[in-house]
């Protein structure tokens, strides 16, 4: 299946996508992961990139569609994958439109995570990160074992730079600004889906589940 997570920060796209990556083997293929990981290498993308993302706005078009763009023709792409963080302007949508005509492919779904304003907020100021494996927690929904060390490898979990109270304001009104208009884009095309992005980490997974189960039956 080829999907793409669509919807405001904090909606949980991140966390679904691991979930739903393990589960069907697709390959979660995150702009937001990619780019941390580029700033930590102190790449020449890297570099380009982190002022943005610091300040809570887009990295260029033509830098975030050329990783995408080399990211999906790697052969663990070819049978489906998850696309969390992108498409998120108009001209990365229509650009990515033009890769998969290119392929003779198209998506299966555009999954909307419809999330309230103060969820989103409560869920990305309480967000912690492990700094060896990537790993979410958050202070209150899902915490580790023992204070600030991940249950998955021990590493010692921080808080992403933009996920400071102010930061996220900003990230919430370029996503009202550059992105949200991709939801009649994909409703358009007739391939959106939504799901409450406000229930819990385990009732989403369901309804995605019910979802894409649906879709694997239609085609058997
Ligand atoms: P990115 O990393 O994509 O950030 P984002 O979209 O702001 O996504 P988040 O990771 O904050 O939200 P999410 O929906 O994945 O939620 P998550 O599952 O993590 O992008 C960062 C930056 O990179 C951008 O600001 C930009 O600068 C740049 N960038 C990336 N892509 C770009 C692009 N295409 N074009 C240009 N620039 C780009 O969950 C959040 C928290 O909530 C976690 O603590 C989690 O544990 C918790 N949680 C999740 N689900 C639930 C639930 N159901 N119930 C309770 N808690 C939950």
């Amino acid at each position: 299946m080829r999907l793409i997570f669509l919807g405001p920060p904090g909606a949980g796209k991140g966390t679904q996508a691991k979930v739903i990556s393990k589960k069907f083997n697709y390959p979660h293929i995150s702009t937001g992961d990619i780019l941390r990981e580029s700033v930590k290498n102190n790449s020449p993308v890297g570099r380009q990139a982190k002022g943005y993302m610091d300040r809570g706005e887009l990295v260029p078009d033509e830098i975030v569609t050329r990783i995408v763009v080399e990211r999906l023709g790697r052969p663990d792409a070819s049978a489906g994958f998850i696309l969390d963080g992108f498409p998120r302007t108009k001209k990365q949508a229509v650009e990515l439109d033009k890769e998969f005509k290119k392929a003779g492919i198209g998506i299966d779904y555009a999954i909307y995570f419809e999330t309230s304003e103060p969820v989103v907020i409560s869920r990305l100021s309480g967000r912690r990160v492990c700094e060896k494996c990537g790993l979410n927690y958050h202070i209150t929904n899902i915490r580790p074992k023992k204070e600030n060390t991940c249950d998955a490898c021990g590493g010692a979990l921080f808080q992403r730079e933009d996920d400071k109270v102010e930061t996220i304001k900003k990230r919430l009104n370029v996503y009202k600004n550059q992105t949200a208009d991709l939801i009649d884009y994909y409703k358009d095309k007739g391939v959106l889906e939504t799901v409450s992005g406000d229930l819990s980490v385990e009732e989403v997974f369901k309804a995605l589940s019910v979802l894409f189960n649906k879709r694997i039956n239609d085609r058997s």
